[in-house]
């Protein structure tokens, strides 16, 4: 049985932002409980988190995105911060305001604030035993669709995966257009470029059906039209989303089965990684890597080169293994023999080309 999810209430519109206060009284009218605002860092600088009007009861943290990638310790400190301020007095909502590591950190926060234990527990598929406390996505940056998506990418002790659950979606997005207008253009073009990707690998995979498929091709041809021909940031913003939602309802590819090596053991974030492995899978992706040549090209974008020329036998193994772990990713595009069309020789040589 497959249910598709989507998530069920959105406000859309340039200035959106301003009416984040209201629109929370809306949905959850009670203004004596708190709010947890989880905030990326870069907004300190930008001038977002000035804007923000929390009430006096309310807690802002802030989740250094720039530095770092988000790990389970990170959402289990946050976690333990809310409940050593608040004990088990639940917020009424959560809300995530920023890119994917932000939104994906608030989601998971929102899971951990009702389910015993650390966040490495629940990495995986349908872990979650208790519905989170409701959340609110504001993205800031466009690509990852982490708005729309079940998955809170977390890095843990062994293993770098998403607590993938029906209680990690968002229940509300924010989506304000003019939030994505001050991103630097290369963090906008590899988040860009994840979004790309998802839904490239989406439609090409078993795990589409015909709901999600018109999601995914809406929002390939959002990134096409931005980075090829017009940046607009509204359509933009909305390709995220579709993506996201395309995603939420479907299952990535082998791209990013083989980028998780790439990110986990030679430190590259996950847009970048992805980008670094998109290259080399014209034999899978046929037209739309050549497509992507032509986005990378046209905006001048340098992706490094022979990553992989000092990575150890050892090191080989274990980013063989990662990719294995992405089992669902894998059968989405060869099938459930997907050990068949790619061994773990035609990995060590798809990485060599990296
Ligand atoms: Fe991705």
């Amino acid at each position: 049985m497959k249910i598709t999810r989507f998530v069920p209430s959105v406000l859309f519109g340039e200035n959106a932002f301003d009416d984040l206060n209201a629109w929370i009284d809306k949905l959850y009218p009670n203004p004596q409980q708190y709010t947890v605002f989880v905030v990326d860092a870069v907004h300190r600088t930008t001038g977002l988190l000035q804007r923000l009007r929390p009430a006096p009861q309310d807690l802002v943290l802030e989740f250094d995105a720039p530095s770092h990638e988000p790990k389970t310790s990170d959402v289990d400190a946050l976690r333990d911060r809310i409940v050593a301020e608040k004990g088990s007095e639940l917020p009424r909502v959560v809300v995530g305001i920023g890119g994917g590591s932000s939104m994906d950190v608030a989601k998971a926060i929102s899971v951990m604030l009702t389910n015993p234990g650390s966040s490495a527990d629940y990495q995986g598929w349908d872990l979650v035993k208790h519905r989170g406390v409701p959340k609110i996505a504001v993205p800031t940056l466009s690509g990852t669709g982490a708005e729309a998506t079940r998955t809170a990418v977390l890095t843990g002790p062994v293993k770098k995966l998403g607590i993938n659950s029906d209680y990690s979606m968002y229940d509300h997005a924010l989506l304000d257009p003019k939030l994505i207008e001050t991103v630097p253009e290369e963090q906008e073009f590899f988040t860009g470029m994840d979004n790309y990707i998802h839904c490239v690998e989406a439609s090409h995979g078993s795990a589409m059906n015909a709901l999600g498929r018109p999601f995914a091709l809406a929002a390939k041809a959002s990134v096409e039209n931005f980075f090829l021909k017009e940046k607009n940031y509204a359509d933009f913003m909305v390709g995220s989303y579709f993506g996201g939602s395309s995603i939420a309802n479907s299952s990535v590819g082998v791209c990013h089965a083989l980028s998780y090596g790439i990110a986990f053991i030679l430190g590259y974030r996950h847009g970048l990684a992805n980008c670094i492995v998109f290259n080399q899978l014209e034999e899978f992706y046929g037209e739309d890597v050549r497509t992507f040549k032509a986005m990378v090209e046209r905006h001048r974008v340098q992706l490094p080169k022979r990553v992989t020329k000092d990575v150890t036998p050892e090191q080989f193994e274990k980013m063989i293994a990662l990719t294995y772990m992405l089992e669902r990713d894998l059968v989405s595009t060869f099938g459930p023999e997907f050990k068949k069309a790619l061994p773990p020789e035609k990995i060590l040589e798809l990485y060599g080309k990296m």
